[in-house]
């Protein structure tokens, strides 16, 4: 049997994936009927308006930098799924101001980080690293001096979220005591105490890990002072941000023996590609463990990455749904209804959020006469993002009409 009419022929509706994304995401964008073309690498200047400019999709990870240039020569640019958690390769307004709605994928690499710190953490008491570098070296240094098991002691948190949370779990179930401090009032998960102050936590912890996100908060947060403030022998990581973290303070802690060893994944200045040269003041220092921003980078991260915003984007093109959209409104939709096989007519429409607008809607929609079944709207500063549900007998007119309408961004119709 041949697949119900729609609106669009889903197998004309072209995707094309830069840099490699997993392929988990890009069957499953093939199974939902989309024409998907893939690409290894990153594409840059005249390539890459060549490879996009007819595409409706455009899936990149973080390399691939899409400019109000590049928008200007896609006219038929629905959606970006970013398949990362970063967004700055993108300019989010001008996507916005085009009704182009912008998808990421912030939490999917959170495991992945919360078990590298896992790892961090007993590496650190066992001075593994040095140990197996020392032996590398040809040095047999077969000592128990100042290794440690993990099992009873204190785990400090600074940021129970996503990652946070799934740090303590994982730590309880190695015996750790684990307490956290978190600026919101979060829910303790198995055992853990929440602490009211962060001084507190940093006096009495024997291991303190970092996940907070960068803002001007949390920037310097963890700098002389706290370090002064942590138990002689503890241990500090850092896989959050590098603005977080004062590496001068840190390298001097190290260096005079108040911290046993540090672990940090992110770092101030990061060199923008692989293969650069990198420089930090913690080089060289014994039991530290530097990784170049990996914590989140595993291939089972880029799966559910891939999968994340592949649904996303599928959502989005299917129904409109907006949930997760970093740059316009944010609107969860239900299925169209059915009715004799064929589905209720969906108008999607972006306008720029100024007064009057849903007047000049509604009036279209009441000279037609038309029966509208569902209507939502969510609005930000900048634009306004309006989804009705519509009778088909009539809708095609509105939907014109409604694109007709000045302040009118971009309007969709679905069926
Ligand atoms: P999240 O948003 O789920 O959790 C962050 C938590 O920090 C929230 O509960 C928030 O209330 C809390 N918080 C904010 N300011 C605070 C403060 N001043 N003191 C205490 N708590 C504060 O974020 P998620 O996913 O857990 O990520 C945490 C950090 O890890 C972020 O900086 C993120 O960028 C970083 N990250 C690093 C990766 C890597 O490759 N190393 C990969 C993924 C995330």
């Amino acid at each position: 049997m041949s697949p119900p009419e729609t609106s669009f022929p889903k197998s004309q509706i072209e995707i094309v994936l830069l840099e490699g994304t997993h392929e988990s995401g890009t069957a499953a964008l093939v199974d939902s009927g989309f024409s998907v073309r893939t690409h290894k690498g990153a594409l840059e200047d005249k390539a890459l308006i060549t490879e996009i400019k007819r595409a409706h999709i455009v899936g990149i990870r973080s390399k691939t930098q899409l400019t109000d240039a590049v928008f200007d020569q896609c006219d038929r640019l629905l959606s970006v799924g970013c398949f990362c958690a970063g967004i700055n390769q993108v300019d989010l307004e001008s996507a916005a101001s085009r009704g182009i709605a912008v998808f990421n994928s912030p939490f999917s690499n959170t495991r992945s980080v919360a078990e590298l710190t896992i790892a961090e953490i007993i590496a650190l008491h066992r001075k593994l690293t040095a140990r197996s570098h020392a032996l590398h070296q040809g040095i047999w240094d077969k000592s128990a001096a100042g290794s440690h098991e993990v099992r009873g002691k204190t785990l400090g948190i600074i940021g129970y979220g996503h990652i946070g949370s799934q740090v303590s779990i994982l730590a309880e179930s190695l015996g750790m005591k684990v307490q956290f401090f978190d600026t919101l009032s979060k829910l303790s998960l198995g055992n853990a105490q929440s602490v009211s102050s962060i001084d507190e936590l940093v006096r009495t912890s024997d291991v303190i890990t970092i996940h907070v996100p960068d803002a001007d908060s949390t920037r310097s947060m963890f700098g002389k002072d706290q370090i002064a403030m942590m138990k002689p022998g503890a241990y500090l990581l850092n896989n959050a941000r590098g603005s977080i973290v004062d590496l001068d303070a840190m390298r001097d802690a190290i260096e005079s023996g108040h911290l046993a060893g540090a672990a940090v994944d992110v770092f101030p200045d990061e060199p923008a590609k692989s293969g650069e040269s990198f420089s930090s003041p913690l080089q060289g220092l014994d039991n530290v463990i530097l990784t170049p921003h990996v914590g989140g980078s595993t291939i089972e991260a880029q799966e559910t990455i891939s999968l994340d915003v592949a649904n996303k984007l599928t959502r989005f093109l299917n129904q409109g749904t907006t949930t997760g959209a970093v740059n316009v409104p944010e609107v969860d939709l239900p299925e169209q209804h059915r009715q004799d096989d064929q589905r209720s007519h969906r108008i999607l429409n972006f306008h720029r959020n100024v007064p009057g607008v849903l007047n000049k809607i509604h009036e279209a929609a009441a000279e037609l006469n038309i029966n509208i079944s569902g209507q939502y709207l969510q609005t930000n500063a900048q634009i306004g993002y309006l989804v009705l549900d519509a009778d088909p007998s009539n809708a095609a007119e509105l939907h014109k009409r409604i694109n007709a309408i000045e302040e009118s961004i971009r309007t969709r119709i679905l069926w």
